[in-house]
């Protein structure tokens, strides 16, 4: 059974064929209109989501399937249901299953006992549907992605790089991580494993020579409230803001949202001609039918 949980499950060619066929999905949007007709997509949320809900959702529409939106805060799962339990049963309605949950352990748990593929919404360790659509969209903007320079700036301790770390490691980019040194702010070695990154603290010096800047919120989902002030202490020096995007003029900027204006990034910058936040939100969408279509063994013309 074919999962994806994180971009460790998957092989350099197939990413890159599925980036391939997201990029060719969206020149053809109508190649496929009926390739999933009579499936249906169980999504599953523990936390809340935009790009994601509707991204999927709207996906499985266009390929002729269906989507059900399932909010785990009012379900059985964990107090009066195993994980297990509840994995069995879903398998029997649904052909594929997308999760948003905490612990990456519980959606480990949950592809054990699936019967169908399980596709990992977001955990607190990976967003891998997030990646896949970013190298995509790099690949539209710089017409390639061997070779290519990303810099990370911020909390690098974060689902998002650490799914950037194992694609770029996969696809031949580099992932240059600028933040904080302090463990609280790095990438997690138990998420990342082996995978290599650059790491730069001055985020003026790394930045120089980068194609692609990326940043992400400072207050993930499962950080509490409580920590906000003192993460804005540590990680104010790596705002992506006009004075940092003046020392290099030509690269790009990316987030994958949401995104608080004013922290992590200014007006400026998400507004500026070099901002493609926008279209990584709709090639979420892209990649993700190419992820459902794969999958589920879709026949593509
Ligand atoms: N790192 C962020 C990503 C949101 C799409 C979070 O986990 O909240």
């Amino acid at each position: 059974m074919k999962h994806l949980l994180s971009l460790n499950d998957w092989s350099k060619k197939e990413i890159e064929d599925t980036i391939e066929l997201a990029i060719k999905l969206k020149k053809n949007p109508h190649k496929c209109i009926n390739a999933l007709s009579c499936k249906t997509l169980l999504m599953l949320f523990a936390k809340p989501s935009l790009r994601t809900h509707l991204s999927f959702d709207i996906a499985m529409y266009q390929l002729g399937g269906h989507a059900i939106f399932y909010d785990l805060s009012h379900s059985t799962l964990g107090e009066k249901e195993s994980i297990k339990d509840f994995s069995k049963v879903i398998s029997r309605y649904a052909d594929v299953v997308m999760a948003r949950l905490y612990a990456h352990k519980d959606i480990e748990e949950l592809a054990r006992y699936s019967d169908v593929p399980v596709v990992n919404g977001l955990t607190d360790y990976y967003h891998p549907c997030q990646a896949l659509g970013d190298f995509m969209t790099i690949k539209e903007k710089l017409g390639k992605i061997r070779g290519v320079k990303v810099v990370y700036l911020g909390d690098a301790n974060n689902n998002v790089t650490h799914s950037l770390i194992l694609e770029a490691q996969r696809v031949g980019a580099s992932l240059i991580v600028s933040s904080p040194n302090k463990k609280e702010f790095l990438p997690n070695p138990a998420a990342i494993g082996k995978a290599r990154y650059e790491y730069e603290k001055n985020p003026e010096r790394a930045v120089k020579n980068a194609d692609v800047i990326y940043t992400d919120t400072w207050m993930s989902y499962q950080i509490p409230k409580s920590q906000e002030k003192r993460r804005m202490k540590f990680l104010k020096m790596y705002q992506a803001n006009g004075r940092l995007f003046a020392v290099n003029k030509k690269a790009l900027f990316m987030h994958c949202l949401p995104a608080k204006r004013g922290a992590e990034v200014t007006d400026e910058v998400m507004d500026s001609p070099r901002s493609i936040v926008y279209d990584q939100a709709e090639n979420r969408m892209w990649s993700e039918k190419a992820i459902l279509l794969k999958l589920l063994g879709a026949k593509i013309k």
